[in-house]
């Protein structure tokens, strides 16, 4: 029996992870800021699956949650085998107009976090000489996509060399970089999604499916799908304004575009 301790696991891409290691038989640790949403999906999972699922409701934004979770995943009495780095949210103001404490705890959420709680899981992990880390990317991480987009890069660059350093040594570290998925992440954000074209957007049953398939080989970085796959090839290679098209705008402002 394993262990996977999952961030931002109320809603999206957190809900559907816990929901597809449940079917696998994985105990869990959900976390995220909203306690009755912690209680409802866990009080689901454990009739459904029988697993076992503690939650902590925890404010990632603030230190003593940050704290909490990072003790968690620190206790060797009940080790977390497989630690998912998956909360986070979007900024849809201009950078340069921005309120600079956004911007901050943006880029905490997005790095500080997942490097705390990843430096808190390795150590544990490589004594047992097994373990799995995942962060949750974006394929903004490879396109110009202001602040998001850059914090996003780190999980990228981080995977790929820690994977690297780590993985013949048990450890495997994963970036997984998702499109355009149906969760509450853009409504949470205010923006509207109304010009992005119907096939761009992956249903995050068929997302999680695919990261975890990449999860389980111990690939350093999982691109779900072959769309975003070419996507995320191609912004590579052009030229940044043409990978910057397609940025979205706050949901009054596309209003007032229509
Ligand atoms: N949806 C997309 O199109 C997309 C594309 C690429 C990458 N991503 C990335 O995928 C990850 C998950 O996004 P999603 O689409 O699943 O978003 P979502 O549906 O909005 O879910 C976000 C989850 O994170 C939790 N959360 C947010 N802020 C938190 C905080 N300060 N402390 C603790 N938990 C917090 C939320 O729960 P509470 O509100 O209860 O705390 C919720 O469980 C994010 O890192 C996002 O950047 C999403």
């Amino acid at each position: 029996m394993t262990t996977a301790l999952i961030t931002g696991a109320t809603a999206g891409i957190g809900a559907e992870f816990a929901r597809q290691l449940a079917a696998r038989g994985t105990d869990l640790v959900l976390v995220a800021r909203t306690a009755d949403r912690l209680e409802e999906v866990a009080a689901e999972l454990r009739s459904r699956h029988g697993v076992g699922v503690e939650t902590i409701a925890a404010d990632l934004f603030e230190e003593p949650g940050v704290a909490a979770v990072e003790r968690r995943v620190r206790d060797e009495a009940d080790p977390v085998d497989l630690l998912v780095n998956n909360a986070g949210h979007g900024l849809v103001t201009d950078f340069a107009a921005s309120p600079l404490d956004d911007e901050v705890r943006h880029l905490d959420l997005h790095v500080g976090v997942p490097l705390r709680l990843t430096h808190a899981a390795m150590q544990g992990m490589l004594a047992r000489g097994e373990g799995r880390i995942v962060l949750i990317s974006s394929v903004a991480a490879f396109t110009p996509r202001g602040s998001y987009g850059a914090a996003k890069a780190w999980g990228v660059s981080f995977a790929r060399w820690a994977n690297l350093r780590y993985r013949g040594l048990g450890v495997s570290v994963t970036a997984v970089a998702p499109g355009f998925t149906r969760t509450e992440f853009h409504e949470r954000m205010g923006v509207a999604t109304t010009g992005v074209p119907g096939p761009l957007w992956l249903d995050v049953r068929d997302l999680v499916r695919l990261a975890l398939r990449d999860i389980d080989r111990g690939r350093s970085v999982s691109i779900p799908t072959l769309r975003y796959k070419v996507i995320a090839g191609l912004a590579r290679v052009v030229p940044a304004r043409m990978a910057a098209a397609g940025s979205l705008a706050p949901a009054d402002r596309a209003a007032r575009r229509r």
